[in-house]
């Protein structure tokens, strides 16, 4: 199984200055439950990225066009197909970013897990768009702004149509 994970302006913005868009701390925890125990495939500018990594309790497999790099504290991958391969039969597989990655994995993952956050914000990378030919909505939950600073979303599960 390959699942998306992924949050969502309005306008399908997803990062700006390799950085993410927002914080929702509420999502964080999501994303970290959701995936602790699994494999985790990312770009290699998602790692340069993270605040800390390795992602802990999770195997993180990087990815790097450069056949002379090796990512320290990562499995190094350096195609599609070799990261696929760097899992093990059965393993659930996260595809965690970022926007060029998500692009690649479209056609070929089996769930998006998408937290729709109800604001535009300025961004320089973005999220494939959603064809709802292919996709359909599994399961969705709404969540209401909390406190003055709070970001209203959703988060939406999508299955590949049969
Ligand atoms: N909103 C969210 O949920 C979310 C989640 C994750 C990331 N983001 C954001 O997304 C942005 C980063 O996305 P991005 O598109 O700029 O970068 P990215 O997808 O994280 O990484 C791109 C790099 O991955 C490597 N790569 C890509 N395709 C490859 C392939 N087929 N084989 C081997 N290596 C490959 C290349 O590394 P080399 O240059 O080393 O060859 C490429 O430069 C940041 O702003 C980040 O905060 C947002």
């Amino acid at each position: 199984m390959i699942s998306i994970i992924v949050a969502v302006s309005e306008d399908w913005g997803i990062g700006k200055d390799n950085e993410l868009l927002w914080h929702i701390s509420e999502d964080l925890k999501r994303f970290k439950r959701l995936t602790s125990g699994n494999a985790v495939i990312m770009g290699k500018r998602t790692w340069e990225s993270l605040p800390k990594k390795p992602l802990a309790n999770r195997k993180n497999i990087v990815l790097t066009d450069n056949p002379h790099e090796t990512i320290d504290n990562a499995i190094t991958a350096y195609s599609i197909e070799d990261s696929l391969s760097k899992c093990t039969p059965g393993e659930e597989i996260f595809i965690i970013g970022g926007g060029s990655i998500y692009r690649q994995f479209m056609p070929i993952a089996d769930r998006l897990f998408i937290t729709h956050v109800h604001r535009k914000a300025p961004a320089d990378i973005y999220f494939p768009e959603i064809d709802m030919k292919i996709w359909e909505i599994s399961e969705e939950e709404e969540f209401e702004a909390i406190g003055s600073v709070g970001i209203p979303y959703t988060y939406t599960i999508y299955k590949r149509r049969k």
